[in-house]
This record gives C-alpha cells, structure tokens and sequence, in this order.
C-alpha cells in the first residue's frame, strides 16, 4: 500500500514536472514572438476594433439636418437620429434621405415630453404617433427610442416593444453652442463604446461633429449606429 501512494506520488510528479515544461517552453516562445513584434493578427484586429455612435435629436431640421447629412455623406459615416414627431411635417424629404443614406432612425416623442410625467395612453400616443410619421416619411418602423431627459420606466418598457437608446458623452451641444468647445469635449471623452447625445437644430453641433469625425477616424476610430454597439 504504501509503495503503491509513493509510485503514484512519483508518476504525478513527473507528469506535473512535464507539464510544467511544456507550458514554460511555450510561454517562451510567445514572449519571443511578442518581443520579436509578432502578435498574432486577431488579437490586432480586436484591439484595433474602437467603435463610436453619434446620435442627434430633436430633427429633423430644415436647414443643419440636410447640411449635416451632406457632411455625413462626404465622410461615409452614419449616425442615429432620434426624431419628434411634431418636426417631421414639410421635412418628409430629409428623413426618407436618413434611411436611404443609412442612418438609424428612431423616435425621440411626438412632442418632447418626459415620458414618465404623462398617462400610459398619452405616451403611448407620443410614441406610435412619432413612429407613424416615420414610417410614412421613409418606410422604416423604428425600433429604438430615446426618451427625452433619458426618462425612462419599467412600466414603460413593458408597455412598448421599443429599445431604450441613452447617451454616456454628453457635450451639452445645445446650452454651448460653440463649435470648439463641443467637439473637444467629445474628442476628450470619446472612447470605445460612446453614446455622443447631440443635435442637428444647431450649426455649431453640426460644424463639432464633423470636425469630431475627422480627429477621431485619424484616432483609429469607426462611427457606427448605435444598434451596432448594442448587439454585442
Ligand atoms: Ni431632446
């Protein structure tokens, strides 16, 4: 018995000394590539992989939308728009360009309301009524929302099948109004995975993300729609 627990004793050690050696002439070797500047061609491409999404709300405007999708267009990059409902009549036109050219669409309320502030019918009034227009302007039903003042509840997410978009770079384009400004505080804060919350009502926002695209892509950056950073 006690021959037998010393021969397995001996067999495991030799096993474990085995193993062992294997591991450290193959942790060797990767060291040597890694020095030798061979990393291995996935692992580039994973870290390589640095994704952003800018989103616009309250469009769609008659003058910047068209000028910022014009800007869009030039650089092939495409955005997310969460449009109202109420901004939609006389500019059918720019919103069926959004779907053609690629951008996400989706509904922002008919009327900027706080959501959780008004009844369940009235908001799901805001909602399909928005979503109606859309439809009718560009063929697309949207499927995501952004809730004006990101407010959003567990009711509400029951009550409707759409997705609930935030935001986790907010340059706060609106009250700034500088060009400047803006886009350094996007070019600050941007990092793989940003929500940038801007809007297409304002020139400064429009001249900020383009010049926001052209530093970042320089960065290694790709600007995706934000269903592309959802899905993962
Ligand atoms: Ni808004």
């Amino acid at each position: 018995m006690r021959q037998r627990v010393i021969l397995w004793t001996a067999v495991l050690a030799v096993m474990g000394w085995m193993s062992y050696g294997i591991w450290r002439g193959e942790a060797a070797a990767a060291l040597e590539r890694s020095r030798a500047g061979e990393v291995s061609a996935p692992e580039e491409a994973v870290k390589e992989q640095k994704l952003i999404a800018l989103t616009f709300d309250d469009g769609p405007h008659p003058v910047y939308t068209p000028m910022l999708l014009d800007g869009l267009k030039e650089r092939n990059v495409k955005a997310s728009f969460f449009l109202l409902g109420g901004n939609i009549e006389g500019n059918e036109e720019v919103v069926e360009r959004m779907a053609e050219e690629g951008h996400l669409i989706g509904n922002h309320t008919y009327s900027h309301v706080q959501l959780t502030k008004i009844s369940p019918e009235e908001a799901e009034r805001e909602i399909s009524g928005t979503n109606e227009k859309i439809l009718a302007a560009s063929g697309v039903l949207p499927r995501y929302i952004r809730p004006p003042y990101g407010e959003w509840s567990e009711q509400l997410e029951a009550m409707t099948a759409m997705e609930p978009v935030f935001w986790n770079v907010d340059p706060q384009d609106w009250k700034v109004l500088d060009r400047k400004a803006v886009a350094d505080h996007i070019i600050k804060h941007g990092a793989d995975g940003a929500v940038v919350l801007l809007h297409d009502s304002y020139e400064t926002t429009v001249e900020a993300a383009l010049e926001v695209i052209d530093t970042l892509e320089k960065q290694g950056y790709t600007f995706v729609t934000v269903d592309e950073l959802l899905v993962d």
